[in-house]
């Protein structure tokens, strides 16, 4: 296997105790048959009104806790809520791996949301009070309040945002790298948020390949799937760099595409080295059972093909909107129409000058007088009198632009 970066030493950058973590064992590590009295389960059974769950349906033979032939069968979780979870979840990562045409599920770390991967990334490479990461404004905020909790300081490179290009200045990003050691983090947000827009692979290769940096880059891929061609194919995410670069870390997720935020599931896509840390970084049961059965359900050859029916459906909308949305009154550009699944649109006063007042008062009126809700963005560098609007469903979108017509017609001029 070609290593692109043979001069980073992972363990330079990782923080000496987490280095030198043993992972917590459990008997059922050893031993997943029997009468299990190890872990101090409630043998009971769950306390539900519907003991089964909805989408959980144990064998007819079973009764909770104890398995028809205790001394062969090992306990299923699936079928056992009031047993612990698989804390490996090999089923859940095989099936990403087959969908991301990834190697190994060695590669991979499942976290609750990107979230906390972003958080894992940070404990592992950061020590508080000393270390640095660096992000890219406009940018997702959590990195910075990640950041915050662990007390690691923020340094910030802004993207070029002149005309809603939201690109890399790489140069500078090099140069700020070079110059401070601290920094163990880079992140990089492509598709970006707010920005809707990916960043150039040249850049993001540059900086992998620069020697000067001996840190990490983690490059957030929330919206990544959202990034395909006509026919629904994805052929923009570094996911498959991992393999070449030891420094890479890319995280994903089944909140957005898959419309499953609600199950909190993430990933993070790096070397066997960074990913085998990680996993002994966190708590040992993160995935819940019902979640690890809904990744696997969207992982599924159903679950993918409605995926991706969802995603082409959203981006026809997406276009919809970016045109009908520059004839309304005090719209002036749509930015980040083009790679995730919201864009941000500009509001401007009556010479067509970017309106951050304006901008606000439509985001309120929006929500309180026409219940609709969207994001006023006109805070962030480069988004100034932007709204950050998700695609919804067609009736929704229809909505919107009835209603946000209303409201941007009675701005005062
Ligand atoms: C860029 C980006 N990364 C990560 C996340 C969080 O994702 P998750 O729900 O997987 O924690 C979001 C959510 O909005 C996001 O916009």
């Amino acid at each position: 296997m070609h290593n692109a970066r043979p001069d980073f030493v992972l363990r330079d950058i990782v923080r000496p105790n987490i280095l030198a973590l043993q992972p917590y064992r459990c008997a059922r590590d050893d031993y997943k048959s029997g009468i299990l009295l190890d872990a101090n389960e409630n043998s009971y059974g769950p306390a539900l009104s519907d003991p089964a769950g909805d989408f959980v349906t144990p064998p007819a033979a079973s009764t909770p806790g104890v398995d028809p032939n205790p001394d062969e069968a090992p306990v299923n979780p699936d079928v056992h809520l009031e047993r612990y979870p698989d804390p490996h979840q090999h089923e859940v990562k095989s099936r990403l791996c087959a969908f991301r045409g990834l190697p190994s599920p060695d590669h991979l770390f499942l976290g609750v949301g990107s979230d906390e991967s972003i958080d894992i990334a940070i404990r592992v490479f950061c020590r508080p009070g000393v270390d640095k990461i660096l992000i890219c404004p406009p940018t997702y905020g959590m990195y910075s309040v990640s950041a915050q909790i662990n007390d690691v300081q923020v340094v910030r490179v802004p993207l070029d945002v002149a005309d809603g290009r939201f690109q890399l200045q790489v140069d500078q990003v090099l140069e700020t790298l070079a110059a401070d050691p601290l920094i163990k983090i880079l992140f990089l947000c492509s598709p970006g948020n707010p920005t809707g827009n990916l960043l150039a692979h040249a850049d993001v290769k540059r900086i992998l390949d620069f020697t000067g940096y001996k840190g990490i880059v983690l490059v957030d891929e929330a919206y990544i799937d959202f990034s395909v061609d006509a026919e629904g194919v994805n052929l923009q995410s570094v996911a498959s760099w991992t393999v070449e670069y030891p420094n890479l870390v890319v995280t994903q997720t089944l909140s957005k595409a898959f419309g499953l935020a609600g199950i909190r599931c993430g990933v993070s896509i790096s070397s066997t080295d960074i990913a085998r840390i990680f996993n002994s970084t966190k708590a040992p049961y993160n995935i819940s059972t019902p979640t690890s059965l809904l990744a696997r359900s969207a992982l599924s050859e159903v679950g993918l093909d409605r995926m991706r029916m969802h995603v082409m459906s959203t981006l026809l909308e997406r276009e919809r909107l970016r045109s009908a949305l520059p004839a309304l009154p005090r719209v002036g550009r749509v930015f980040g129409g083009n790679h995730a699944n919201f864009i941000l649109v500009e509001i401007v006063d009556g010479q067509g000058a970017p309106d951050n007042k304006a901008a606000f008062s439509a985001y309120k009126q929006l929500a309180e007088v026409e219940h609709v809700v969207v994001r006023f963005r006109g805070n962030e560098l480069g988004c100034t009198a932007c709204l950050r609007i998700t695609i919804g469903m067609p009736e929704h979108n229809e909505q919107l632009l009835e209603r946000m017509r209303r409201v941007l017609s009675s701005l005062a001029a």
